[in-house]
Order: structure tokens, then C-alpha cells, then sequence
């Protein structure tokens, strides 16, 4: 089934001028790029995107990450784009992201992992609609 997805190319990343490298392993792995916008969060936005961790002990450290820097965040289309973005950014903490993956490629640490993607299908619509209308995605 075709799928759209929820993806953020984190601080760390555009930071380090790596958007084109990451969007060349993103279309290299089939996941077409449906939505696309530079966007710098601000402490509201990225509290309540990240809030599932806000008991967490790394949830300070990362909403202040998120909001150091802007960020890109997308729309990914694919057959099973859920799974198959998961697949490509490799594992959470980057020592453990299998070859090839976009953690492993460019991942600083746990924290600073480079990239967001949605976990469920049912996540993916709600993160794409904290920041797009169906006029910003053309599929
Ligand atoms: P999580 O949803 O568990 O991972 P993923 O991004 O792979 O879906 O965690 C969200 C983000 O929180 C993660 O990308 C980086 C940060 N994080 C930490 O900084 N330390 C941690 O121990 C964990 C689990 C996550």
C-alpha cells in the first residue's frame, strides 16, 4: 500500500550542510520526497512534538537540540513508507544502525541521530499535520 511518512532532518545534520547527503540516501532507497520545507522550530513546537518523552531524562537536552538549528521536515511516499524510512535511518543510537543507514552514515550519538521518522502509520498522519496542509504536498 502506498504510504506517506514523517520525516525530520535534524539540527546536527543541517548543520553540517548534510540535507543533500541524507535526500540522496532517502531517494536512492525509493521514498519519494512529497513535502518539503525548512522550518526553525520553536520551544513550543518541538516540546509538544517530542511530549511521549517528557518524562524522560534526555527530554530537556533534546527539545534544546531540536530547536538550536533549523530543521527539514518532509513528507516521504512509498509502498510501506512507514517501514521502509525506519529501515533506512537505521537504529536509534547510531552504534547499533546497521551499515548503509543514514544513523550510521552521519549520526553524531544517541541524541544527536540526524534524522526523525514516524514509528507507526497512525503517527505519520498526526506528525504531518503539525506542519503541513494537503496544498504543501504534491505527490
Ligand atoms: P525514540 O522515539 O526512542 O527514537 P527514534 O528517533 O529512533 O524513533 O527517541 C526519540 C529521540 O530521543 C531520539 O531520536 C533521540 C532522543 N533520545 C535520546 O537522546 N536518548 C535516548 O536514550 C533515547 C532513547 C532517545
Amino acid at each position: 500500500m502506498t504510504e506517506r511518512t514523517f520525516s525530520i532532518i535534524k539540527p546536527d545534520a543541517t548543520r553540517r550542510n548534510l540535507t543533500g547527503a541524507i535526500n540522496a540516501v532517502i531517494e536512492g532507497a525509493g521514498l519519494r520526497i512529497v513535502g518539503q520545507r525548512r522550518v526553525k522550530l520553536t520551544e513550543a513546537q518541538a516540546k509538544k512534538f517530542y511530549e511521549v518523552h517528557a518524562e524522560r531524562p534526555f527530554y530537556g537536552e533534546l527539545v534544546s537540540q531540536m530547536i538550536a538549528e533549523p530543521v527539514v521536515v518532509q513528507v516521504l511516499e512509498a509502498e510501506g513508507a512507514v517501514a521502509k524510512y525506519r529501515e533506512v535511518m537505521g537504529a536509534t543510537n547510531p552504534n547499533d544502525a546497521a551499515e548503509g543507514t543514514i544513523r550510521k552514515l552521519f549520526a553524531l550519538s544517541i541524541g544527536e541521530n540526524s534524522v526523525h521518522g514516524s514509528d507507526s502509520l497512525e503517527n505519520a498522519g498526526i506528525e504531518i499535520a503539525q506542519f503541513f496542509t494537503d496544498a504543501d504536498i504534491v505527490g
